[in-house]
C-alpha cells in the first residue's frame, strides 16, 4: 500500500506567526508545508514570494516545502523558489507557454516538479510530459482562496490521474488540494489520491495535531478494506 502525506496549507496559518504556526504543524504531524503562492493576476489573491520560503528556511523549518505556484508566468519564479529552499515545485499548465521546458527547469533545479490541474481542465496536458512529472495535483477547487467547497465531479479525476500513473509505472504523487477534511479524505483516497493537501481544515482549529490524526484514522480504513 502507498504511504499518504498529508500537506498542511500554510494559506490558512496566522501570517503573522508564520514560522511558529509552520514548525507547530511539522511538530503535529505534517508530512510538508503547503506553500500557496499567488499573484493577484493568474489568480484573484496576492500571498507570498520567494522571501518568504527563504525566511522559513532561516527561522530553521527544515521539513519539505511544496510550493504551489499561482502565478503567469512561472520560470523565473521557479528558480527563485528552488533557491529560496522549496523541494516541490507546481505549476499550472495554463501559466506557461511551453510546460515541458518549465517542468525540466524544475528539476534541474534539484526540485520535484508538478503539474496542478483546475477543475475544468483535462488531463491531457500530462500525455507528451509524463516522463517529467513527479506530482499531479488535482485542484479540487477553483485557484485562489481557502475554505472553499470540494467540487465532487473532481473526483472521477483523480481516479483517471491514478490510472494515468499506474500505466505510467513511474513513481508520481496524486496529491488533491481544496476542501479536504477528516470526512471526505476517505473517498477522495479510495479514488487514488496519495498526498492531501489541507488548509482550513487544520488552521481553524486548536489542535492540529487531532485534526491530522483523525484524517489518517480515515486513512487507516483505507488499508484495512
Ligand atoms: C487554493 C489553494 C489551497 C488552499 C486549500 O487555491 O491552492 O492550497 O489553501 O485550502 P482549503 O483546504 O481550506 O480548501
Ligand atoms: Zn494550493
Amino acid at each position: 500500500m502507498q504511504n499518504f502525506l498529508i500537506a498542511p496549507s500554510l494559506l490558512s496559518a496566522d501570517f503573522a506567526r508564520l514560522g511558529e504556526e509552520a514548525a507547530a504543524v511539522l511538530a503535529a504531524g505534517g508530512d510538508a508545508l503547503h506553500l500557496d503562492v499567488m499573484d493577484n493576476h493568474y489568480v484573484p489573491n496576492l500571498t507570498v514570494g520567494p522571501l518568504v520560503c527563504e525566511a522559513l528556511r532561516k527561522y530553521g523549518i527544515q521539513g519539505m516545502i511544496d510550493v504551489h505556484l499561482m502565478t503567469k508566468p512561472v520560470d523565473r519564479l521557479i528558480v527563485d523558489f528552488a533557491k529560496a529552499g522549496a523541494n516541490i515545485i507546481t505549476f499550472h499548465p495554463e501559466a506557461s507557454d511551453h510546460v515541458d521546458r518549465s517542468l525540466a527547469l524544475i528539476r534541474s533545479h534539484g526540485c520535484k516538479a508538478g503539474l496542478a490541474i483546475n477543475p475544468a481542465t483535462t488531463l491531457h496536458c500530462l500525455e507528451y510530459v509524463i516522463d517529467k512529472v513527479d506530482l499531479i495535483l488535482i485542484m479540487s477547487v477553483n485557484p485562489g482562496f481557502g475554505g472553499q467547497k470540494f467540487i465532487p465531479a473532481t473526483l472521477e479525476k483523480i481516479v483517471q490521474a491514478r490510472a494515468l500513473v499506474e500505466t505510467s509505472g513511474k513513481e508520481i504523487r496524486v496529491a488533491v488540494d481544496g476542501g479536504i477534511k477528516a470526512d471526505n479524505i476517505l473517498e477522495v483516497a479510495k479514488a487514488g489520491a496519495d498526498m492531501f493537501i489541507a488548509g482550513s481544515a487544520i488552521f481553524t482549529q486548536p489542535d492540529y495535531k487531532a485534526v491530522m490524526t483523525e484524517m489518517r484514522n480515515q486513512l487507516k480504513k483505507l488499508k484495512n478494506l
